[in-house]
């Protein structure tokens, strides 16, 4: 008889953007007259730059003509485009990463879904609380999360690290030690950032105890202050402990195109097994690439062109994230985030839940967000607001708040 993964009947209700997008949807059937503005999920708003337009439009040229036709890639993607990451995310900041430690993929939410899979079904995970939901999920998925607490919602045998204001959203070492330790920065909600002089901290706590972090640094373009680490390569020892992950959907909009990158330095071994070669092994079993002509898009990215484009998509996004945080901090909310994140982190007003404040915003200002708690327990009381939309959405977005 056929049995499930009964890991997958642990899950708690559905994706958390799924729930957003299945109420908002509700809720615009039922009020075709109102015009519900989407800050929830962060997900761009601005077309493609033109630099990477005309590299798709070439590359689908290529894929026509026999001469230039490619058929499958290269298991870890086109040299072109690692050696251009290798060298212009990495060596140009200092950090030694080689364009064979790259692995070219469709996003960062699937890599940082499926990374789990080349470690131990007994690996200890920590988290942020609150955190992306993916991290925990797919560790649910694969069973390395004990049981559900309905009351406290927390796994048994997940570490959570909670992320509050009073340690200013950013993780304390934890009291019990992970094998696996998931870190987000900037931060995917809260929009915070560590130094680098605290980054050195995870890393060195990595080193002495056989952990492994994953990095996720999908926010990275939105880095705006100094001293601010862009990767965990700028870490001493860095290599020896740390995956990093990637995107091209927030710095430059690919969330519809889909590509991204994980880095596995061939230090980092475990049982005295390199890493490296476990993800190359899945990436060549289970994985065909990004496909050609996204891969020649993403290489634009990095073209002189393509690098003030993008630039100036990201600036435009963090106007939108200025006015986000100014708006409500002089409507007198408690706000953060916002000045190295594409994400702005608010306290729901008057004591309310973070769903209630949800339903409330939607129905009295049809304005979306994401509610704190879809994030983790720590996450309750609070509301996430995307600086993705387009400005004059994000306009009267706020000017609709401040009228509530
Ligand atoms: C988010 O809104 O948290 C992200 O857009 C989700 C994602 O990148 O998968």
């Amino acid at each position: 008889m056929v049995t499930v993964n009964e890991n997958y009947l642990k899950l708690r209700g559905s994706y958390l953007f799924s729930e957003i997008g299945r109420r908002v949807n509700t809720f615009a059937a039922e009020h075709p007259d109102k015009k519900v503005i989407r800050l929830g999920i962060g997900d761009v708003t601005q077309p493609l730059a033109p630099a990477i337009i005309k590299a798709l439009h070439e590359a689908v040229d290529e894929m026509g003509a026999a001469e230039t036709f490619r058929g499958y890639a290269p298991d870890l993607g086109y040299e072109f485009l690692r050696k251009t990451i290798s060298e212009q995310d990495y060596k140009a900041r200092g950090c030694q990463i080689e364009a064979d430690e790259i692995f070219v993929s469709d996003g960062a939410k699937s890599d940082s879904g499926n990374i789990q899979e080349i470690f131990g079904a007994d690996n200890r995970i920590a988290v942020c609380d609150p955190v992306y939901p993916v991290y925990v999920d797919t560790n649910v998925m694969a069973g390395r999360t004990g049981s559900f607490d309905e009351e406290k919602g927390l796994w048994s045998d997940v570490i959570y690290m909670p992320c509050t204001a009073q340690n200013g959203f950013a993780p304390e070492l934890p009291a019990k030690t992970p094998d696996l330790i998931y870190l987000c920065f900037p931060n995917n909600p809260t929009g915070a950032v560590v130094t680098k002089a605290v980054l050195q901290e995870w890393v060195d706590y990595a080193n002495k105890n056989g952990a492994v972090i994953i990095y996720d640094a999908a926010y990275e373009a939105y880095i705006s202050e100094d001293n601010i680490p862009h990767s965990i390569y700028e870490c001493e020892g860095a290599r020896e402990c740390a995956i990093e992950l990637h995107s091209f959907s927030k710095n430059a909009g690919f969330t519809g195109l889909r590509l991204g990158y994980t880095v596995i330095p061939k230090d980092l071994k475990r049982q005295g097994v390199m890493l490296h070669s476990l993800w190359a092994r899945r990436h060549g079993t289970k994985y065909n690439g990004a496909p050609y002509i996204v891969q020649r898009a993403g290489e634009a990215v990095y073209s002189e062109e393509g690098k003030k484009q993008v630039t100036a998509q990201v600036a435009a996004y963090m106007k939108n994230a200025s006015y986000i945080l100014d708006g409500l901090k002089a409507a007198g909310y408690t706000v953060s985030g916002g000045v190295n994140a594409p994400y702005i982190w608010m306290k729901t007003p008057d004591g309310m839940d973070s769903w209630e404040f949800f339903d409330h915003l939607l129905k009295t200002a049809n304005v979306v967000g994401t509610p704190g708690a879809g994030f983790g327990p720590s996450g309750e009381g609070y509301f996430r607001l995307t600086a993705f939309g387009k400005y004059e959405d994000t306009v009267e977005a706020i000017e609709r708040i401040k009228r509530m």
